[in-house]
């Protein structure tokens, strides 16, 4: 089994260099980085149990980096994450990446220099080299939300294709053939799954896809908000909309509302989440249900079956079903198109 000092040599490097590259505690350039991958890889070394070797024990610390807590469905998510982490004696961190990869590596560094005992994230990107970061610092680690990576990583998703679709089937079923949906940022994998799952369902239902009823918000209310505006000045505006999240949902019905106009008599709006905003907003939000409390327990499952665990676990996708929730902003459009 290749030592600390073997992978050293082999980089042409110090073994001071090694252990900062393993355990993240410094800054190493991207070419020694390299190198020192190179040189582990080389030697058939898993990076994970030299780095875990180094690191002093446990921290009994996770940390957790998502994108915004202000949005209800990241707040609800890392509310559970943090309870579950509390009843087994663990503290988590939460680190907000505003979507932006730049922070989300400056958060990533920290929490590695602080050598938590594992990881949970909703990636702001897709970043292979980030899975191969955290990979060589020893660091157990579980994707949430957005996973578009392969099968080499632990990962808790929900089925959003099946979700959208299931949200467009139920407006078609009201009658509506004028459908349109407000999307999430265009380089979130979630996002465009819920579009893919849109436009199977309008396929499904008989409907043609029609590209003025595509926008895109960023998951926060305004975005919502601006976007419904938008499809209300089309020449042919819908009858109904499905929204990639409630927070956006939520906007569409406040810009509605203040048009003069009536949720759902005017405008039937599906949200997606069934965060608590959902039952907040008047009339309460007709939406897809994500299984929060199950996704949490599951990226929890998963982290401590790889922290109590020395040996390498197989990487599992758990992908959770969503469900529809009916509640009171959508109904059967009055006599058909
Ligand atoms: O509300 C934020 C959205 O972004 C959620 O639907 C979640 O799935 C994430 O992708």
């Amino acid at each position: 089994m290749a030592t600390i000092k073997d992978v050293a040599v082999k980089a042409g490097v110090s073994t001071t260099t090694v252990s900062y590259v393993l355990t993240g505690k410094r800054y190493v350039s991207e070419p020694l980085t390299r190198k020192v991958r190179k040189a582990l890889q080389d030697l058939g070394y898993s990076p994970n149990n030299l780095a875990r070797s180094l690191r002093s024990g446990k921290t009994d610390t996770i940390g957790l980096i998502i994108p915004d807590s202000s949005n209800a469905f990241f707040a609800e998510i890392s509310r559970r994450i943090e309870d579950i982490g509390f009843k087994k004696g663990y503290s988590v961190f939460l680190c907000n990446s505003d979507d932006d990869p730049q922070k989300q590596q400056v958060y990533l560094q920290s929490l590695i220099a602080k050598q938590v005992d594992g990881l949970i994230f909703i990636s702001a990107c897709h970043d292979p080299e980030l899975f191969e970061q955290i990979k060589s610092a020893g660091i157990p680690f579980v994707i949430l939300d957005r996973h578009e990576n392969g099968p080499t990583t632990n990962a808790v998703i929900t089925d959003n294709v099946y979700g959208a679709e299931a949200a467009t089937q139920y407006l078609a079923s009201l009658g509506h053939k004028k459908i349109a949906c407000i999307a999430g940022p265009q380089n979130v994998v979630s996002s465009n799954e819920r579009i893919r799952g849109y436009k199977e369902g309008l396929s499904a239902a008989g409907l043609e896809f029609n590209p003025d009823y595509l926008l895109h918000g960023d998951f926060r209310f305004h975005s919502g908000f601006m976007a419904m505006q938008n499809l209300m000045k089309l020449t042919s505006p819908p009858t109904a909309v499905f929204v990639c999240n409630d927070m956006m949902a939520v906007g569409a019905i406040r810009l509605v509302h203040l048009a003069n106009q009536r949720v759902p008599e005017d405008f039937s709006i599906i949200g997606f989440d069934n965060s608590q905003i959902a039952e907040v907003v008047t009339p309460a939000l007709t939406t897809i249900a994500q299984p929060i409390d199950q996704i949490a327990q599951s990226a929890m499952d998963l982290l401590f079956e790889q922290i109590t665990h020395s040996s390498e676990k197989a990487a599992e996708i758990r992908i959770l079903q969503p469900k529809l929730v009916i509640r009171g902003t959508c109904q059967k459009i009055p006599g058909g198109d």
